[in-house]
């Protein structure tokens, strides 16, 4: 394994019922909490009276900063970060999915410096010095935004939609109760996990390929998100999937499947320059894009790809060449994409095909273990999703 320095301190409460620990967890902060939400998902499904029952049980003031949309936008982060100047806010807590946390965590950073947020982190990339203290009710499984510090915010005037992390951006705790994903469409759902199985995908798809726990971990996460997948989208209440699927998705991204590992996170960057034109669910653009990112690039790492087809999808490999192997292991990821109703077209995504130039010119590009992409490169990959 490459060297590797972890520190995740992330504090999980995880289970049914697991809003019980909120109550202490407040009372470490002070009078003024910001409680941030999306749509309202969360007044429909009991999520919001849950939380505003703690708030009254600690004597809490609240503020509240809702609509944050999926794909959170600057505006939001502005608003958030205005609340907590005027009101003094001592603690924020994000109450929804990934876009909701995200957003969270760039109003705890913006809100404690004087310099314009958009300017200071994702343009000057400054150092995030201090931030307000926050955490999260997740609500929505996928990101793993819950355990890491990363944020992802567009600038929709400019199409640009870019990710920050500072070790200051860790909630401090996060309460995953997966009844709380019961109430979520199917294709919310189905977006979630696909990000989950992308995740794995972008770090075990990256030297070494040498035996490492890593990317035991990795394949782990993968087969346990298909097997619950499937057994989620034929019950959606049954607790078992919705459990193992919402910490798959902490897993994913919480750095432990990718210590020591290379990392890949093109298909991410492709999907977020995909999301700042068409605005499209991260989950959904991922579908689409990830199996063609893999037929594109497998030649690369083929043994990897192999191995993959074997121990995911139980390809036998008898009088097969290696390269075979890999590929049918890339097109059964497809198929099964293709089977559970996830997109598979940038046409379903309303993403016509006179963009893909624009879309391939604004994707953040690097070399990696199996790919060194130029935007001509980016373009055949989507032209490959039409
Ligand atoms: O807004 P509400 O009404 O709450 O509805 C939301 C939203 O419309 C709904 N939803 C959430 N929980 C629900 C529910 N509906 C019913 N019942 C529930 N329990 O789901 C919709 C999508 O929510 P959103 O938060 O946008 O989805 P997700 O969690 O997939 O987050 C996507 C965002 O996270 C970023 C993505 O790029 C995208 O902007 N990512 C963040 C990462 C990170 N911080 O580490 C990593 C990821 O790779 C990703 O880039
Ligand atoms: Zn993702």
């Amino acid at each position: 394994m490459n060297a590797f320095t972890f520190y995740n301190p992330t504090r999980i409460f995880f289970g049914e019922g697991a809003i019980s620990k909120l109550e202490k967890q407040l009372k470490e902060y002070g009078k003024t909490v910001l409680l941030t939400y999306g749509g309202g998902s969360i007044k429909k499904n009991g999520v919001y009276d849950a939380i505003m029952a703690v708030f009254a049980k600690t004597g809490k003031t609240v503020v509240e900063v809702s609509d944050i949309m999926p794909n959170p936008r600057t505006e939001k982060v502005y608003e958030g970060i205005k609340a907590c100047k005027e009101h003094h806010v001592d603690f924020i807590l994000a109450a929804g999915g990934g876009s909701v946390i995200d957003c969270t965590k760039m109003i705890a950073a913006g809100a404690k410096t004087d310099e314009d947020f958009w300017d200071a982190f994702f343009v000057k990339k400054l150092k995030c010095q201090e931030a307000l203290p926050f955490g999260a009710v997740l609500t929505l499984a996928g990101t793993g935004s819950e355990m890491d510090c990363g944020g992802v915010i567009t600038q929709w005037d400019t199409q640009t939609k870019i990710s920050y992390f500072s070790p200051l951006l860790f909630p401090k705790f996060s309460i995953l109760d997966p009844t709380y994903t019961y109430s979520l469409p199917k294709n919310q759902m189905i977006n979630g996990a696909m990000d989950t199985l992308s995740h794995a995908f972008e770090q075990y798809f990256s030297r070494p390929d040498e035996s490492n726990l890593s990317d035991d971990l990795a394949e782990a996460v993968m087969k346990n998100v298909i097997e619950n997948l499937n057994t989620a989208i034929a019950d959606p209440t049954d607790y078992v999937a919705r459990s193992n699927l919402m910490w798959c998705a902490t897993m994913g991204l919480n750095d432990l499947i990718g210590l020591g590992k290379e990392q890949d996170w093109i298909t991410h960057k492709i999907e977020h320059a995909l999301s700042a034109f068409y605005d499209v669910p991260h989950g959904a653009g991922l579908a689409v894009v990830h199996p063609n990112y893999m037929l594109y690039t497998y030649k690369n790492g083929v043994s990897k790809y192999a191995r993959f087809a074997r121990n995911i999808w139980h390809v036998d490999p008898t009088g097969k060449t290696e390269e075979q192997t890999a590929l049918e292991g890339i097109l059964r990821t497809k198929d099964y994409l293709k089977s559970i109703g996830a997109p598979s077209t940038l046409g379903e995504l309303g993403v016509p095909e006179s963009s893909i130039e624009a879309i391939a010119e604004k994707t953040i590009l690097y070399k990696t273990s199996y790919s060194d992409l130029k935007a001509e490169d980016v373009k055949a990959i989507l032209r490959l999703c039409l």
